[in-house]
């Protein structure tokens, strides 16, 4: 290495903070800090900020309803359309530049302008319609990353009619138990799309989750993506997507009036049970809140060509694939297929091709490429990009920096984003155009959002110790609640950290369910999930879901899951599995195990290692002492195992794991 650049690797390792470049703040859509103090100031009056972004067919009377914490309503009075605020008010001034830069696994490319992508959800909309679909139906939308995703949300947005989006990765299983629990009689789904090079069938997957519905569906449409590939089945009635636009050409559908409190749809996500939460979130509130993050973390302006490599599926793709940046009238790219393929500089040829100014990602991806090396980005030009950002999990130093450098040149700014999919929207980030960045830590709560860490009983911790992070004030793009579930909305939620008597807004702070430590600038680094919640690659899979899968298996008594520390995927699922008497732990019940997670949940669930034990370590009263699993899965040091009814057994699985 030349000696210039040994002093860069050694200046980059030390330094702590990096302030954002010039040229940056100079263009940045938020660059004054006063907004800090201009938002809480006028807190919630701040927020008309947000929805100052939107068109509004009814203005709003009232900023924030909080007469009845913590079923906040924002925007009260409001009414209107969440397509036609990401279509049509678009149509005069950007009718003719991509909406979506669509870019399929084998090279194949689609470019929507918003006049196309005005013209097939309107199109889709009457489909819709003529299949019955009316306002407040919950239609699910089982689909991997095709543009037909976003054309069936924004269509469904369009007549008022709430979506479900269903990862593709998800087993059959999990698409009934969605499909139940929000009594959806629509599905939209896709006979099957490419994973490194090869066609992957998912409408068999559909049917067999279609046979677990416990209720009659109304209608099944199926998007065609593989061609003459896979002759996918169609025989119920099933419609076909390409007819239906075909029949319905031309078709204009005027948006539905939707009151700012309407839902504008569900997403399923892992809690500490085994049932997943459907997380509903509003037309206003929401919208607003995508909208005006990503104007003010992520910079997008209308010529912007935006990128964030999520998948749909997840909440990241909803707010910052679809909602945020086309409600900002910008170009978001839309990637189907794999990093590595057909090479390890996929993305990189895509940020030099369509020169791309923004690049949001996760951590796990970070650690890929890191892995891989900075040969691949070396070989492409990616100086068209100005600002990065990543999402899902904590990211380390090393990563962080790894991507300032080699991606970023160094020229910049990176914005750690924490959220939630119930939070709708990033609640912890630097401003890129405001803050110094600290590689690992967040930043402070943006404006506007009253986040704390605290201890125990809810009092702030100081400046270097580790607690729980609480938000203390409501946001537009909150939940509104669990859906059909009020009281579990408030037990995941509110319980921990709120007086659930009061009447006072005051007395209801929101609980995330993270760790968090504070440092002297009020910067937050967020620790992880402090519940049953495993965050795998940045997916969030709840350990009671994967271990009632488990026990579902024949020849399985009893199952412990943890999250193990993986290089890659940040956390990876560790099972402990008794046997039933007679079977062993041999390859056939380890493959039956596997098969078994990945029909009820999915692939993304599989589990990195399991280990057979005949007991699992309890307490006297009977509790599986996860913390020292999870020691185990992670070969660190054990803690006190004295209150163990069985400490014979740690040793012995011990080995196992270390084999
Ligand atoms: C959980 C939420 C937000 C969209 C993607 C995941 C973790 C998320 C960060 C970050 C540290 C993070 C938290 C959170 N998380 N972003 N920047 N730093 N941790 O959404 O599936 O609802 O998962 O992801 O643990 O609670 P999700």
């Amino acid at each position: 290495m030349p000696d210039d650049t040994v002093e860069l690797e050694a200046r980059l390792e030390e330094a702590e903070s990096f302030e954002p470049p010039e040229s940056f703040v100079a263009q940045a859509n938020v660059a004054d800090e006063e907004i800090y103090e201009e938002f809480e100031e006028n807190w919630p009056e701040c927020w008309e900020r947000a929805g100052d972004l939107l068109d509004w067919k009814e203005d709003y009377d009232t900023v924030l309803d909080d007469g009845n914490a913590p079923f906040y309503e924002w925007f009260t009075g409001g009414s209107l359309n969440a397509s036609a605020n990401c279509l049509d008010r678009h149509l005069d001034d950007r009718g003719d530049e991509p909406a979506i830069e669509w870019i399929g696994e084998l090279g194949d490319t689609r470019t929507y302008t918003y006049s196309d992508l005005h013209r097939e959800v309107n199109e889709f909309s009457a489909a819709l319609r003529e299949q019955g679909v009316e306002e407040d139906d919950v239609v699910t939308l089982y689909m991997p990353m095709v543009p037909e995703l976003p054309i069936a949300m924004l269509a469904c947005a369009r007549i008022g009619a709430p979506h479900s989006v269903v990862f593709a990765g998800f087993s059959a299983d999990a698409l009934a138990t969605r499909m139940n629990s929000a009594d959806s009689e629509h599905l939209v789904t896709c006979d099957g799309y490419y994973r490194r090079g090869d066609p992957l069938q998912h409408k068999e997957k559909a049917d067999e989750g279609l046979g677990g519905v416990d209720h009659d569906v109304e209608s099944v449409i199926v998007v065609n993506r593989l061609g003459d590939e896979y002759d996918h089945p169609m025989e119920n009635g099933e419609l076909d997507y390409d007819e239906l636009i075909s029949e319905h050409e031309g078709a204009e559908v005027e948006p539905v009036t939707r009151d700012a409190e309407d839902m504008l749809f569900l997403m399923y996500t892992s809690g500490t049970t085994g049932q997943p939460k459907g997380v509903k979130h509003t037309t206003a509130g929401y919208l607003s809140y995508a909208a005006w993050t990503s104007h003010a973390v992520l910079d997008i302006k209308p010529e912007d060509t935006y990128w964030c490599s999520a998948d749909i599926g997840w909440i990241t793709g909803h707010s910052y694939i679809v909602y945020g940046p086309l409600a900002l009238g910008t170009t978001s790219v839309m990637y189907e297929g794999t990093p590595d393929y057909p090479d390890k500089d996929r993305l990189w040829e895509i940020v030099e091709e369509y020169e791309v100014d923004q690049l949001y990602t996760a951590p796990t991806a970070i650690r890929a490429f890191m892995k891989w090396g900075s040969e691949y980005p070396e070989r492409h030009d990616l100086s068209s990009l100005r600002l990065l950002g990543t999402v899902g999990e904590p990211i380390n130093p090393r990563a962080w920096k790894w991507y300032y450098k080699h991606i970023g040149n160094e020229d910049c700014p990176i914005v750690d984003t924490w959220w939630q999919t119930e939070t709708g929207g990033m609640m912890v980030t630097t401003l890129p155009g405001i803050g110094t960045m600290k590689p690992g830590s967040a930043g402070p709560p943006l404006p506007g959002i009253d986040a704390k860490v605290v201890d125990t009983k809810g009092e702030e911790v100081g400046a270097g110790r580790a607690g729980y992070l609480t938000v203390n004030k409501p946001w537009p793009g909150m939940l509104r609640t669990l859906y059909n579930n009020d009281e579990r909305f408030i037990s995941e939620y509110w319980a921990e950290y709120s007086d659930t008597e009061s009447d006072d807004p005051a007395d209801w702070v929101y609980f995330p369910e993270d760790g968090a430590k504070l440092d002297e600038d009020g910067y937050i680094t967020v620790l992880g999930r402090v519940d049953d919640v495993l965050n795998v690659s940045g997916h969030r899979l709840g350990t009671m879901e994967i271990e009632s899968a488990i026990v579902g298996v024949e020849g399985v008594a009893e199952a412990a899951v943890v999250g193990g520390h993986h290089d890659v995927k940040g956390e990876a699922v560790y099972a402990y599995v008794i046997t039933e008497e007679g079977y062993d732990g041999g390859d056939d019940l380890h493959e039956r195990i596997v098969a078994g997670v990945e029909d009820a949940i999915g692939p993304i669930a599989r589990p990195e290692e399991i280990v057979f034990t005949p007991e699992l370590p309890k307490t006297r009263s009977g509790k599986i002492m996860r913390r020292l699993l999870e020691d185990i899965a992670n070969e660190e040091e054990l803690g006190d195992t004295s209150t163990l009814r069985n400490p014979e057994v740690v040793e012995d699985i011990q080995k196992k794991v270390q084999e």
